[in-house]
């Protein structure tokens, strides 16, 4: 009788087993196994059978318990992934649905020119430095050759501050020929303390500049590079040759006519202004047999190497400052040069580049 109830429990519990969801599962599982279920009620008859019953009714009972967890836990897998087929199925992405519009970044032109540059003297031994926008007027005129009243100063537009820096009158650097003060300042320094001769300088150096000048082609914030090579043995034709190897790798055209036109700096001797050949009605670089002012260079001046302490019957060496909005707006026909800062996205999605376009002029030339 006892054996045939266990058959019935077990036969009630398979019949019982197929619920149709989880939650139907667990009210199975507590009704049968739970501290009041049918299968817990019947051990917890055991304690009062003579021990020859309890023996053989107690062994057929955890069997029964047994298939019974087993009969559960194999329904609750089926259970389980039919849920997370069905999760799947919902979940399922319509590959024909519209693409969400994504704004993309792009490089300002700007930024770009700056990494070309530095790519093209970076493969001749230049390094980079960088300097204050806020400078002393010794570093921006006095240590460059430029006196008090040298019509240079008025002819920079330059913004003075009301401040001064280090005791000294404080100006907004107006081109980045400053950083040639401090970095021969700081090799003189070095060459001081150490036993051995400092290796010779080669720096570039893009960074902003400010001159009180507002109109298509000037505003009153803008970038330059400057360039600085001081050795014993630097010439005029060391000038020449860096200058056409940058400007033919910058335009990237190897023929690029190149013309060097005697000028006037204070802060070289003698100096040379840079003309590239170009086609003055089409706007087209390389040929056309018109010559377009590019860039400022040369012979660093005695005067300017005795101010930062180096001995200019020991040393020379050459300078050139180069716009970078300027060599932009050619390079890639930009016409006004406000439009650079307006931070209109139009604007840098048509003359921005997109950071996976790879730099090609690190290429050599
Ligand atoms: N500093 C000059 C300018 O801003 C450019 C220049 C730099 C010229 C170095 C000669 C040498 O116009």
């Amino acid at each position: 009788m006892l054996a045939d109830d266990l058959k019935v429990l077990w036969l009630n519990a398979q019949e019982r087993v197929a619920v149709a969801d989880s939650q139907a599962l667990e009210e199975l599982r507590v009704s049968l196994l739970g501290k009041s279920g049918s299968v817990t009620m019947q051990l917890k008859s055991l304690g009062a059978m003579e021990p020859e019953l309890r023996k053989a009714f107690g062994a057929e009972l955890n069997r029964i318990k047994n298939l019974i967890t087993e009969a559960l836990e194999a329904r609750r897998a089926v259970l389980d992934a039919a849920a997370l087929e069905q999760k799947l199925t919902a979940e399922r992405s319509d590959v024909s649905a519209p693409v969400r519009p994504e704004m993309a970044g792009a490089i300002h032109p700007i930024s770009r020119t700056t990494e070309e540059i530095a790519a093209i003297f970076g493969a001749m031994g230049f390094e980079i430095k960088d300097g204050p926008d806020i400078e002393t007027d010794w570093n921006n005129f006095g240590a460059l050759n430029i006196p008090a009243h040298h019509p240079a100063r008025a002819m920079m537009d330059t913004f003075y501050l009301n401040a001064s820096f280090a005791n000294r009158p404080a100006v907004l650097r107006t081109h980045t020929s400053p950083v040639q003060i401090r970095t021969m300042l700081e090799w003189a320094r070095l060459r001081a303390t150490l036993a051995q001769e400092p290796p010779p300088i080669r720096i570039i150096v893009p960074g902003r500049t400010f001159r009180a000048d507002h109109d298509a082609t000037h505003s009153p914030m803008f970038h330059q590079t400057e360039g600085l090579v001081i050795g014993r043995d630097i010439t005029l034709g060391h000038l020449k040759g860096c200058l056409i190897d940058f400007l033919r790798a910058f335009f990237d055209n190897p023929a690029l006519p190149v013309r060097f036109r005697a000028s006037y700096f204070p802060f070289t001797e003698p100096s040379m202004e840079v003309d590239i050949g170009w086609n003055r009605k089409t706007g087209e670089i390389g040929k056309g047999g018109d010559w377009l002012e590019i860039l400022g260079s040369g012979m660093v001046h005695p005067n300017v190497l005795a101010n930062c302490g180096i001995d200019p019957r020991e040393f020379q060496g050459f300078a050139f400052g180069v716009g970078i909005e300027r060599i932009t707006m050619l390079k890639h026909g930009i016409a006004d040069l406000r439009l650079f800062y307006e931070s209109d996205v139009r604007w840098l999605r048509h003359y921005g580049f997109t950071p996976l376009a790879p730099a090609m002029l690190h290429e050599g030339f």
